[in-house]
């Protein structure tokens, strides 16, 4: 009984040295002091068998190692409750998963709008969005009272400031002319306003990418290929495309390039206001006023520019039927991309 009893403090007091939480402490004194399966409860209970002489001795033993390992208790108490208070941290515990964001689905296209523009060495530019009547307008060859104003509901920062939000990216043209020398190649992409009423293929906030390419000789069939390029890259050989002629003060020949409907399968939707297109971006050959403007030589250069809505490509490559939903930030929506 007496080795017993000795192997068991020896057991108990190695034990209580792994001890590093109060959980296991508890348990710990379960298993030794519990009043039903305690080892040391055990012990002493047992001591009413012994007869009287031996009692005394076991007694006396067991009590003392009873003590000693109480005392040794607390002091594990003590310890753990320090080191507690000094931050102990688990470096074996996994951390909590941070959650990441994505990409707005415009910022996705975007980019690979600028990839692609990239991959055929174009530059890329940023511009500000308040922008002066001048760039906005007069240095695109929009003198003021001229009808063509008409075609972009323009919201004015202040009357007679002479300050508008950009209602496109074609200002960008003017300024980068002023101050560089062809040849270039550049794409600026950025946020754009018009006074609009909305709808689903409206918004009075959007996204163009104007581009501009200016050298000696540039053709409208360059302007054609690079467009092409661009939109097979994006969507693939099967959409169809289509130039028109069209109509900008600051371009001349004009064009609006179409791409066929993916709604309704060309057969007439809400989306495309039932023609089977989708007009996604105006372009031509710079105008001679807007050279002229800049300060370039008269006849020495030639160019071409285009704006396109980027929103517009960003409805026919993910399917979105209404541009309004870009904006509404509704995480349904936006936790698809
Ligand atoms: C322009 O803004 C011209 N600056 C484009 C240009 C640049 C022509 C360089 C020639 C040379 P337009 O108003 O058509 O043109 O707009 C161009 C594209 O922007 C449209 O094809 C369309 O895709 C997009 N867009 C125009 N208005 C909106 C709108 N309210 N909401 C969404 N996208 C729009």
């Amino acid at each position: 009984m007496i080795e017993s009893l000795k192997q068991l403090r020896e057991q108990a007091v190695k034990e209580l040295g792994t001890i590093s939480d109060l959980a296991l402490l508890d348990e710990f004194v379960v298993k030794y002091f519990g009043r039903k399966q305690g080892k040391l409860t055990f012990v002493l209970r047992s001591l009413k068998n012994l007869d009287e002489r031996q009692r005394k001795i076991m007694g006396t033993d067991a009590n003392e190692v009873k003590i000693e390992i109480w005392h040794l208790i607390d002091e594990r108490r003590q310890a753990i409750k320090k080191m507690g208070k000094k931050e102990f941290i688990d470096l074996t515990i996994d951390g909590a998963k941070p959650e990441l964001g994505h990409l707005h689905p415009i910022t996705k296209i975007r980019q690979e709008i600028e990839n692609i523009f990239k991959s055929m060495g174009f530059a890329v530019m940023l511009g500000p969005e308040i922008e002066s009547d001048y760039y906005n307008f007069e240095a695109l060859n929009i003198p003021k009272d001229h009808p063509a104003r008409d075609m972009f509901d323009t919201f004015y920062i202040k009357d007679g400031d002479n300050l508008v939000l950009r209602t496109h990216t074609s200002p960008m043209q003017a300024r980068i002319m002023e101050n560089h020398k062809p040849p270039f190649a550049v794409i600026i992409p950025g946020k754009t306003y018009r006074n609009e009423a909305t709808d689903a293929r409206h918004e009075h906030t959007f996204h163009q990418i104007e581009g501009l390419v200016v050298d000696e000789n540039v053709t409208l069939a360059q302007l054609k290929w690079t467009l092409e390029t661009l939109i097979k890259n994006l969507f693939g050989k099967e959409i169809k495309t289509q130039f028109r002629p069209s109509y900008f003060p600051f371009t001349e020949p004009s064009v609006e390039v179409l791409m066929s409907c993916i709604f309704c399968k060309q057969k007439g939707c809400s989306i495309c206001g039932q023609s089977g297109w989708l007009e996604v971006l105006g372009a031509g050959m710079v105008h001679p006023k807007v050279f002229e403007a800049a300060g370039y030589p008269k006849g020495k250069y030639s160019g071409f520019a285009f704006g396109l809505g980027i929103m517009r490509f960003a409805m026919l490559k993910y399917n979105i039927p209404d541009i309004r939903m870009f904006h509404q930030n509704d995480q349904r929506f936006l936790n698809q991309f």
